[in-house]
């Protein structure tokens, strides 16, 4: 029998990890979120949280990327995805403008940079990095409980000035529970009150050890505001993404994560679309979430249409048949009839979920057990 762990089996019933935990210890298997459980304890629990098992039938409708695993030979180096995190006011919009600066491909046109929540810079040595604007920290968190770890790199943004504080602290944990590697941008270099050397002493106390305290963290002092020290902040994404040797199979059938999605009144349901690996193109058949659609149009972060898209790209896609939500998955499939039979499922799936009745709350799950 299978074994799956609490956390993943949490992910899978879009329940909190904590309450399994809970639910676990009253039935007399005290376990945290990382140890297995077996299969009869999983379907249990499962059935105690008024969800359905899914019947083995079911796996053959879902797409399974997971096991989708492209083969070595086919992987080719990718641009990083950067994701700006940070304590409010301490500088993340303004960073992120400042270094969207440095763009050489926008400085050249004098273009207009279109918001779609995602953006790529083209440094002066030609390298791209993807930039991800600051979701906030429950989208992330959210994003990371449903298995859309998108992000490489984090910068962890903190105001020189005002230290660190609550969100601060926040975007550490998340960032350490997504194991994702962090560069430290200690912002507001400029202003007489900055204290940036407390800023590295103060992330000591939460095991955050930067270079110059012996660790192997990056930081770098930075302003946003009088462009101070954005090119050492580049050079610094640039090493940590050599170090990640990241890599993605660009000649497949295209898969992506939906960052935000909205309907928009002249164009329809719209998704910025973070392309994981594959090309996307205009003209492909796509589920994604609970909806289905071709790609008739694509957009880019400078507001051009394009007709495809590979890895690391973040795209605006028009064609689908509604709104997903964020964190939802886009794969491309070989024709409409497929992409309709996956929307209709987990549509049903969605439906039932919602409509089975959940026991209203912990005790009286577990008041009969006792
Ligand atoms: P939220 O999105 O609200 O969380 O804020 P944010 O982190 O995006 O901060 P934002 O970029 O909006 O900046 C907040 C304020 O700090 C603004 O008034 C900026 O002008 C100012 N600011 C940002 N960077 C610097 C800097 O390097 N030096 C100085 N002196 N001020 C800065
Ligand atoms: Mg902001």
């Amino acid at each position: 029998p299978e074994a799956i762990t609490v956390q993943e089996l949490a992910n899978r019933m879009a329940e909190k990890g904590a309450d399994l935990v809970k639910a676990l210890f009253k039935m007399g298997n005290p376990v945290t979120v990382n140890q297995t459980i077996d299969q009869d304890t999983a379907e249990l629990l499962v059935t105690e949280f008024g969800h359905n098992i899914l019947r083995v039938s079911d796996s053959d409708v879902e797409i399974d990327t997971a096991s989708d695993v492209d083969a070595p030979e086919t992987l080719q180096a990718r641009a990083p995805v950067v994701t700006i995190m940070g304590h409010v006011d301490h500088g993340k919009t303004s960073l992120l403008d400042a270094l969207r600066g440095t763009d050489v491909v926008s400085g050249e046109s004098g273009g207009i940079t279109q918001h779609i929540g995602a953006y790529q810079v083209k440094t002066k040595g030609g390298e791209i990095i993807t930039f991800l604007d600051t979701p906030g920290h429950e989208a992330f968190s959210e994003m990371r409980a449903r298995g859309a770890n998108i992000t490489d790199i984090v910068i962890l943004v903190v105001a020189a000035d005002d230290g660190l504080m609550p969100q601060t602290i926040e975007a550490i944990n998340h960032t350490k529970a997504a194991g994702v590697p962090m560069i430290v941008a200690i912002n507001k270099v400029d202003k007489d009150s900055a204290n940036p050397q407390r800023v590295r002493e103060r992330l000591l106390e939460h095991e955050v050890v930067v270079e110059g305290m012996g660790g192997d963290v990056q930081d770098v002092e930075v302003s946003a505001l009088k462009k101070i020290g954005l090119d050492d902040l580049i050079e610094k994404i640039l090493l940590q993404a050599e170090l990640l040797e990241l890599t993605a199979n660009p000649d497949r059938a295209a898969e992506g994560t939906v960052i935000e999605a909205k309907l928009d009144k002249g164009r329809g349901p719209v998704a910025t679309v973070l392309v994981g690996r594959g090309t996307l193109r205009v003209g492909d058949t796509f589920v994604v979430g609970a909806e289905s659609g071709k790609v008739r149009a694509m957009v880019n972060d400078k507001g051009q249409n394009i007709k495809e898209a590979g890895p690391s790209s973040p795209v605006e896609v028009l064609g689908l048949s509604g709104v997903p939500g964020a964190g939802d998955q886009m794969s491309v499939v070989e024709n409409e009839a497929r992409a309709r039979e996956v929307a209709a499922y987990r549509a049903e799936q969605a439906t039932k979920k919602r409509t089975t009745a959940a026991p209203t709350n912990f005790e009286s799950m577990f008041s009969a057990l006792s």
